[in-house]
């Protein structure tokens, strides 16, 4: 994945089928989706649903009922999806509010997905190194993408998100047929299913005022294998606007859709940001180890006997 010459696209209310323009529907997916000239034109569909957890941003229904309103959905989604494109879905964890009882938000999608004729390619691990601590329970730090396609007819191009192999000087060994000659590919290895990316939270370069933010690197790491230049990104939850940015980076056209006002602004301030190139984000590169005081065991730790204990 390389930074190319961005073609400065404006972000406008309505799509329209000579892709001179991101689009942003300022209301409900639903409104967008029966749009009938989107039908089988998106190449992928990349989106992070409301979890019902009671994020600012949402009503807590019970679970029966959330999953059924994302069915909706999730009908009109696979009508926009071409025959050979990719559907990704990023979910975390429903966690009953009295009970504390956890529901992995991926299994039943899976069955969801499942019954409306997607099949599983991948069951990508989002790992990261932060989250609540806990007394009663592990920490979580991870959440997961479920990618879907419609057949084994869809377009991957692997070349793109090729990672540095680890052990580039190995050598197929003694008797082997190619005995001596390097055995990795030069243009680098697959980059497995779990990704290492940190969550964007209080002073990382992507920060807005959402509450959710995806990061950048991940929507483009899937919108360079699983799409090509022109093609069209959708996001039918796009909150602060990540996939029309990171669609808009590689040269792809970004659909989104967004209930809240308020998030719609920052949508726009970050795509006029990203035109004046003045919007801030991470590179898809390899977490850095902490550094300075804040990667340091305090002294009372050490003489307080703490760490003995
Ligand atoms: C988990 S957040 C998405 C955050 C996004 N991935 C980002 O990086 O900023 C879900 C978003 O969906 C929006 N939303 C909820 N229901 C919606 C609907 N029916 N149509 C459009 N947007 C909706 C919420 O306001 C919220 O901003």
């Amino acid at each position: 994945m390389t930074n190319k010459e961005i073609n400065k696209l404006p972000l406008e209310s309505n799509y329209s089928k000579d892709k001179k323009t991101h689009v942003l529907h300022e209301g409900n997916a639903k409104e967008l989706l029966n749009n009938k000239d989107l039908h089988k034109k998106v190449r992928l569909i990349v989106t992070s649903p409301p979890y019902n957890i009671g994020k600012e941003y949402e009503e807590v229904k019970k679970l029966e009922d959330y999953l059924e309103d994302q069915i909706g959905i999730i009908k009109e989604l696979i009508n926009v999806m071409s025959d050979d494109g990719s559907l990704c879905w990023q979910v975390g964890n429903y966690v009953d509010k009295k009970t504390g009882h956890l529901v992995p938000l991926d299994i039943p999608f899976y069955n969801i997905f499942r019954e409306n004729g997607l099949m599983l390619r991948n069951r990508i691990i989002w790992h990261f190194k932060h989250g609540y601590p806990n007394q009663k329970k592990l920490t979580n730090q991870y959440e997961t993408i479920l990618w879907f396609t419609k057949d084994e007819n869809h377009y991957f191009d692997l070349d793109e998100i090729r990672v540095p192999q680890l052990y580039p000087g190995y050598r197929f060994p003694k008797g082997h047929k190619k005995e001596g000659l390097a055995s990795g590919n030069p243009k680098g290895k697959n980059p497995g299913n779990v990704w290492d990316v940190p969550q964007v939270k209080a002073k990382h370069l992507e920060k807005t005022d959402h509450p959710a933010q995806f990061p950048i690197s991940i929507i483009r790491r899937l919108i360079t294998a699983l799409t090509e230049e022109g093609d069209y990104v959708l996001d039918p939850y796009v909150g602060s606007g990540t996939t029309i940015a990171a669609a808009a980076l590689e040269n792809r056209i970004g659909i989104g859709a967004e209930i809240d006002k308020e998030y719609c602004e920052i949508v726009k301030n970050r795509i006029k940001d990203l035109n004046e190139g003045k919007m801030d984000y991470r590179e898809d590169k390899e977490v850095p180890k902490p550094k300075g005081k804040v990667s340091e065991t305090p002294l009372e730790w050490e003489q307080e006997g703490v760490l003995n204990d």
